[in-house]
């Protein structure tokens, strides 16, 4: 994040703008509306800023670092950029928040492209990489908002000191508005039908923890489903491994509290039976508590143990599923998984058996016509691969492994049998890796990068 984002309080402040033009007119229309005093400091200055108001005050003249004064904001809107950036330099040296108009370079704060529905206000920014992308944002996002928006802002801010006294508890609180808001009573709050609204907002729900079982996808944060999003914003806490990328982390509700569940480097890892009991715990305390879980919980992710253990406990629960490494990394490496000319089956597999005494049933997997997908298989890589042969499977059979499939640093290498194994040494790919066996590897296929779509 380059920029942080915050909404800056300027009623009654004072706010200094170096230029007297179409460019100081467009930023001051913006401050005069949040209720800044505005000094302009200029040579001159055009009719329309001068009728901006009285309030203002406007010195005719060029810019002195006194202008600087009992300022809580710079703007530098000149034409000339030697000006712009002597004022940019006297407010950073006074500690003094400074924009300049089309200089990104030189701001300490960049003006976002807003929507305004006071009391909502969303900003939308681009780091400066163009106010052009902002603006087009803003107008996709502006026919997203109801028009009663405003109206239900206002009802929420005008009840919320009542609300406070009867619910002191802040957790309850938000429940409280939470379902005042899957109610009808926001519908009537934006209708501007305030005091039928304020029938549903004095109800307190049921205090009962609930845990969700969400599949967060392989990788690529565009590929968790909608039902996922809505309880990630939901959710009082969150219990998340190595499997779930940042990108996907960084979607969930941010003041959630986050728990790490997995392994790391150099420190032991969280045994399955103090991840169940936490879930119950945490669930029995009357929290939301969201289980995220790489790929889909149900696919080698032993949300079946987990569930195992709400049922006998009596404990709430969804399970959401998500879509598996299989589904994201053929389709993000343009590998149709089940290409009619090529199979007629897909087999998915784990690569590494919960007891290692387990047989795997090789003698099955070399039937013609199916594609086969080994999960958790990179360090048993030379042994499947020696097995598949072993049990009458061509050695030229094509094989493909995918490194962190679906996301930026997706990578691929591909061989047969016989070569994939030094091959994927050789190219030091990283875990998580998805092995894909099968004759739809290697069918003309539409390979394309990573995150787009296949071409029609
Ligand atoms: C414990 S399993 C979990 C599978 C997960 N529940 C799913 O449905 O995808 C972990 C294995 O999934 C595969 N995997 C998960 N995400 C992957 C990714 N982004 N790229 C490649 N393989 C992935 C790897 O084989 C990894 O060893």
């Amino acid at each position: 994040m380059d920029y942080l984002p915050l909404h800056f309080k300027l009623e009654g402040d004072r706010v200094l703008i170096v230029g007297g033009g179409d460019l100081a007119f467009n930023k001051a229309t913006l401050l005069t509306r949040a209720g800044a005093d505005i000094l302009f400091v200029a040579p001159q200055f055009s009719n329309k800023v001068l009728a901006l108001g009285d309030q203002h005050e406007f010195r005719v003249g060029n810019f002195d670092s006194a202008d600087l004064q009992g300022v809580c904001l710079v703007v530098a809107a000149t034409s000339d950029n030697q000006v712009n950036s002597s004022v940019a330099a006297a407010a950073r040296a006074k500690g003094t928040p400074v924009n300049v108009v089309d200089a990104p370079d030189l701001c300490s704060v960049i003006f976002p492209a807003i929507i305004d529905r006071s009391p909502v206000l969303i900003s939308v920014g681009t780091s400066g990489a163009s106010p052009v992308l902002a603006r087009s944002i803003r107008e996709m996002m502006e026919g997203y908002l109801p028009e009663g928006i405003a109206r239900l802002a206002q009802f929420l801010k005008e009840t919320r000191p009542a609300l406070k006294k009867r619910f002191s508890d802040v957790q309850l609180r938000r429940r409280v508005v939470e379902k005042f808001m899957s109610s009808p009573g926001h519908e009537l709050a934006q209708r501007g039908d305030f005091s039928a609204a304020e029938a549903y907002l004095h109800e307190a729900p049921a205090v009962t923890g609930e845990v969700y079982l969400v599949g967060a996808g392989p990788g690529d944060p565009d590929l968790l489903t909608l039902k996922a999003l809505q309880l990630m914003q939901k959710a009082d806490v969150i219990l998340y491994d190595n499997l779930v990328s940042q990108a996907v982390l960084g979607r969930a509700r941010r003041d959630a509290q986050y728990e790490f569940v997995g392994k790391r480097s150099g420190y032991l890892s969280t045994s399955q039976e103090s991840i169940n009991a936490l879930l119950v715990r945490l669930a029995m305390e009357g929290k939301r508590v969201l289980r995220l879980k790489g790929g889909d919980p149900f696919i080698f992710g032993r949300g079946g143990e987990e569930l195992e253990e709400l049922v006998e406990a009596g404990v709430p629960f969804q399970v959401v599923p998500g879509i598996t490494a299989a589904s994201g990394c053929a389709a993000y490496a343009g590998i149709p998984l089940t290409h009619r000319d090529y199979a007629q089956s897909v087999r998915f597999i784990t690569g590494h058996p919960r007891n290692s005494q387990v047989q795997l049933p090789w003698q099955e997997f070399v039937s013609p016509g199916q594609t086969l997908v080994f999960y958790m298989g990179l360090a048993g890589l030379a042994d499947i691969c020696k097995n598949l042969i072993a049990h009458g499977m061509s050695q030229d059979t094509s094989v493909a492994v995918i490194s962190k499939g679906t996301t930026a640093e997706q990578k691929m290498v591909i061989g047969s049998l016989d070569t994939v194994s030094k091959l994927v040494i050789e190219a030091q790919l990283a875990s998580p890796t998805l092995i894909i066996v099968g004759d739809v590897v290697s069918a003309p296929s539409q390979r394309h990068e990573p995150g787009l779509s296949p071409p029609e």
